[in-house]
Parts: structure tokens; C-alpha cells; sequence
């Protein structure tokens, strides 16, 4: 269990002449997604409403996600005067929010929902560990290095928990690869690319395109060939694959691939 609070970082270290503005303008967007851990943390407390300890794990998840966000969001606010987290919030959670009323998860099962929940762990925890490695700010870089911690632990916590389910319900590896795979794919829809947007062009009107284009410039020339084969780990784990031998080289070369033409198509 992380045990870690706003008062442990070391707020006095901020030096601003070490700010990247590029990493700025991604760490505005993520103190956004991560507030929206408390209404996943409604919706996956509806899904697993009859598993009495996924409950308990779900509440103290969402309260960790929700701290990062408000780590982030300070730092940011230190960063740039301009930056009031709290009014930027308020505009995104306007504009953008999430179907908490459901009785099932929207992924059919909720071994699929475990998957899905460990491909966004698998996809966080590489983003921090990626900012964390290139940063020069040191309170940003320590911020990353306790949020990503927390990152690969959430992916621990579903990971478990999606072995212990799958004693019960036997998903098989073609659908959770579907719904890994899946998940991936939903990067590029509204969440990100609206947060990124409110956090540093709300003068704009919102372009999806071009504010996801913007985003994930940023965030794929950040990633280093060690990150790229930790997340194609994590997502075979996820999947029922083993990471060891020649599917995993493989997978970790898929993905390097992958985040290089991204960041070299995105360039902006
Ligand atoms: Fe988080
Ligand atoms: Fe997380």
C-alpha cells in the first residue's frame, strides 16, 4: 500500500529555470485524467459490487489516482502562475465525463474489465516512468518516480486479481488480447485529447485531431527502448502470454516500433 501524501514532496527543491515546457503541457493534461480516477473508481465499485475485498482495493486505487492528479497539478501551478488547477478542472469534468451508472462492466466480463484495467496501469506506469527518466526539474522528477510506482503497483493489484477471476470465469487468451488491444486503441479518444486541450488551449475551439496530435507528439518522443519493452510485457502478461523468449522480443520490438513512428509522424 503507498503511503505517500502531498507533504513528502520536497516543494522547496522547485527550480524553474529546469521546467521543460514540453513536459509542462503533458503534466496539465495528466493532473486531469488522473482526477477521473474517483468516477472509475464509482464505476468499477458498480461492477464489482458483490466481490467485497476488489471493493476495498478499488477505493483506496481511486484515492491514490486522485492524488496524483493533485500532485501534478500543483507542481504545475509552481511551473506556470498562469495555471489554476482547480478552474481547469472544473472545465474539463464540464465537458468530458464518464457512464458510472452501469450494473456490468462495459467490456462484457469482468475478467475483460481486469485486462482492460491492467493495460491503462501498464500504459501509466511506462508514461511516468518515461517523464520521470527524462526530467531535469528535480520536484517533477520525484513527483513521476512516486506516481509511477504507484502505476506498476496498480497494474500488480488488477493483475492478481484478474488471475484470481479467472479461476472463476476462464477468459481466454484470443479475448483478452481483443480487449487489450482494444483498450489500447481508446487512447485516442476523447479523454486524452480533451484533457490536453482544456489544460493549454481552452482559447481554442476543440480540434480532437489536432489536440491528440499535439499530446501524443509529446508524450512518444519521451519513451526510451527500456519502456517500450516493459509495457509490451505487461501487456502479454495481461493477454495470458508469457513475456519470456521470442514473443517477447517480438512484442517489445512491435512496440518500439510503434512509439517511434508515432513520435516521428506526431512531430510537432
Ligand atoms: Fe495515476
Ligand atoms: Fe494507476
Amino acid at each position: 500500500m503507498s503511503s505517500w501524501s502531498l507533504d513528502d514532496i520536497p516543494w522547496d527543491a522547485f527550480d524553474l529555470g529546469r521546467v521543460d515546457a514540453d513536459s509542462l503541457k503533458i503534466a496539465k493534461a495528466a493532473a486531469l485524467t488522473e482526477s477521473n480516477g474517483r468516477l472509475y473508481g464509482q464505476y468499477l465499485s458498480r461492477v464489482f459490487h458483490d466481490e467485497p475485498t476488489v471493493l476495498e482495493a478499488i477505493g483506496q486505487w481511486a484515492e491514490e489516482e486522485v492524488r496524483h492528479g493533485e500532485a501534478l497539478g500543483r507542481w504545475a501551478e509552481m511551473a506556470d502562475p498562469t495555471f489554476d488547477y482547480a478552474e481547469v478542472l472544473a472545465r474539463f469534468r464540464a465537458g468530458y465525463t464518464i457512464d458510472v451508472a452501469v450494473d456490468i462492466s462495459v467490456r462484457g466480463s469482468k475478467t475483460s474489465e481486469m485486462v482492460a484495467r491492467c493495460i491503462v496501469e501498464a500504459g501509466t506506469s511506462s508514461f511516468y516512468s518515461a517523464l520521470k527518466d527524462r526530467a531535469e526539474e528535480p520536484v517533477f522528477k520525484e513527483i513521476c518516480r512516486r506516481v509511477a510506482a504507484d502505476e506498476f503497483r496498480h497494474y500488480k493489484l488488477f493483475l492478481d486479481t484478474l488471475n484470481i477471476l479467472l479461476e472463476r470465469e476462464g477468459t481466454g487468451v484470443i479475448r483478452r488480447l481483443l480487449v487489450a488491444l482494444g483498450r489500447i486503441r481508446e487512447t485516442e479518444d476523447d479523454e486524452l485529447p480533451f484533457a490536453y486541450h482544456c489544460a493549454n488551449h481552452a482559447d481554442r475551439p476543440y480540434i480532437r485531431a489536432e489536440a491528440y496530435r499535439e499530446y501524443s507528439a509529446r508524450v512518444f518522443a519521451n519513451y526510451q527502448r527500456h519502456h517500450a519493452q516493459r509495457v509490451a510485457n505487461m501487456i502479454l502478461k495481461a493477454a495470458g502470454l508469457s513475456p519470456q523468449g521470442r514473443i517477447g522480443d517480438l512484442a517489445g520490438n512491435v512496440m518500439w516500433f510503434f512509439m517511434r513512428g508515432k513520435a516521428k509522424s506526431l512531430a510537432v
